[in-house]
């Protein structure tokens, strides 16, 4: 049978299509022999190892002859196999390739994700237990499933082979990567975010650091289940939320900040219109009223950056109930500080910092590089007014990750901004196995907005503020 991505074998005319994808072919070969991939280098690979490399990439040579490249695009993965799979098994046949019927389908299905995907890199995003992919050159991956970093088989066939799907992620985003453009962030088109370095600065290879794109967001209610956070300490913010409060979730790289920020996100009514500023949107916020916005990084001469600061000053003007900052990391903190003091209150964001306290020093030297002329004394008494609840996240080393605070900003005392903590993670021990052992406390301290949210009919547990227990 021929597929209708194939061309007509032995057919001396040839369509525009055909053409089109000749002209593709070439393009890529031209692309594979600059990037070392020349017949020589992949016998050399094969010899050293079992699983007939070379032979995949002579595999691969002889099905782009044979595949019209231009319609792959547009078919579904388990079309594209199907359709190569008598292909592939011709090739074998010809090559007297000594392959089995499982071996057979391993390579029909690894070369499928070849040509359509992200190569070796497929199964790894197909699995949700994994949450970061993290590539360590040609020849290391890692990945981080429940909060432990594990190797993996997982391996490119070199340098070139990696740079070739490095190139191909950013270019869907239309980006480049190369020595002059060593850095570069990206998204995967299923939402996952992406940063890559490579040489010079990698200095041993291309790095590659993948967050996936939770499918299945955790609820707040799912992260109690976890030991995230305890029952009590969840009613609390989800009052906190629905109360218009201002939040701002702390912690530090990968502690499940923007997790608890969109959980947070669910008890927002739904009649309020939102709009959600973020670097690469991960947020999926589920109002039915919601504009989404995302910087854009410069185009290569430099031109045309659109940064988080100029979409607060934005979405100001677009009438929003709230504004959700997916995380303040620079002046932006000066924007957003006046948005939540002047009627949108209610908004949260988070902050990259390990303690409540450094969570104010954080926003304190953010809002110093707006360029305002402004005290000390001033900015933070902004942050007082503006900022009611730090939510503090951190993974421990057992790879947990809680909310190990949760604190209020009462006011300023002299021109010091005043804290308490509301609840918190106390640590008690180790386990045997190495897990941590503790439990979520109340401080015995309530909230100063509790009669506001008595007014608003909410009614929390009063249970829940007592310090005599676990929570
Ligand atoms: N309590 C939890 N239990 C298990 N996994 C979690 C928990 N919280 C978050 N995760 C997972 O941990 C990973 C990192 O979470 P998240 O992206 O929210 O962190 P982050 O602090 O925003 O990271 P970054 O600093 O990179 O922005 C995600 O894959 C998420 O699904
Ligand atoms: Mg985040």
């Amino acid at each position: 049978m021929v597929g209708r991505f194939f061309h007509s074998q032995g057919a001396q005319e040839s369509s525009t299509s055909d053409v089109l994808a000749q002209q593709k072919i070439l393009r890529l070969d031209k692309y594979e022999a600059k990037n070392g991939q020349a017949s020589g280098e992949e016998q050399k690979v094969a010899d050293s190892g079992p699983d007939f490399v070379a032979e995949r990439v002579a595999l691969h040579r002889y099905l782009l002859e044979r595949i019209n490249l231009s319609i792959l695009d547009t078919m579904e993965a388990d079309e594209v196999r199907e359709e190569l799979r008598p292909l592939v098994r011709n090739y074998v046949k010809e090559n007297n390739l000594p392959l089995n019927a499982a071996e057979l389908d391993t390579l029909i299905s690894d070369i499928g994700d070849e040509m359509l995907g992200l190569g070796p890199l497929e199964p790894l995003l197909a699995d949700d237990t994994i949450s970061d992919i993290l590539i360590v050159g040609a020849g290391t991956v890692y990945v981080e499933r429940f909060g432990k970093i594990e190797l993996t088989r997982v391996r490119f066939k070199d340098e070139a082979h990696l740079m070739r799907i490095v190139n191909k992620i950013v270019a869907a985003v239309g980006r480049r990567v190369d020595e002059s453009a060593p850095l570069v962030d990206a998204r995967l088109q299923d939402g996952s975010r992406v940063n890559v370095a490579v040489r010079p600065i990698a200095v041993d290879g291309p790095q590659v650091s993948i967050r996936k794109f939770s499918r299945n967001p955790l609820s707040l209610q799912k992260l109690v289940s976890f030991g995230a956070l305890a029952k009590g300490m969840a009613e609390l913010l989800a009052a906190a939320v629905e109360a218009k409060v201002s939040i701002i979730v702390s912690g530090g790289t990968g502690s499940g900040k923007t997790t608890v920020l969109n959980a947070l996100s669910s008890f927002i009514p739904h009649d309020e219109r939102l709009v959600t500023i973020e670097d690469a949107a991960e947020l999926q916020l589920q109002q039915p009223h919601v504009v989404r916005l995302e910087t854009r990084p410069p185009t290569v001469d430099g031109r045309n950056e659109v940064l988080q600061r100029d979409l607060v000053k934005n979405a100001l003007r677009m009438r929003p109930d709230r504004i959700i900052v997916g995380e303040v990391r620079g002046p932006e903190a000066f924007d957003m500080l006046q948005a939540m003091n002047t009627g949108h209150e209610g908004s949260m964001s988070t902050i990259h910092a390990n303690s409540p306290r450094d969570a104010i020093a954080r926003i304190e030297q953010m809002v110093g590089m707006a360029g305002m002329p402004m005290t000390q004394t001033a900015i933070r008494s902004q942050i007082s007014s503006a900022v009611h609840l730090i939510v503090q996240l951190a993974r421990l080393r057992d790879g947990t990750r809680r909310v190990v605070s949760i604190s209020e900003i009462v006011g300023m005392e002299g021109d010091v901004v005043q804290l308490q903590e509301l609840m918190l993670f106390k640590k008690i021990g180790l386990e045997e196995d190495g897990k941590i052992k503790g439990e979520f406390r109340a401080s015995g301290l309530r909230p100063s907005f509790i009669e506001d949210l008595e007014t608003m009919g909410i009614h929390l547990d009063p249970q829940i503020f007592n310090p005599s227990g676990p929570l």
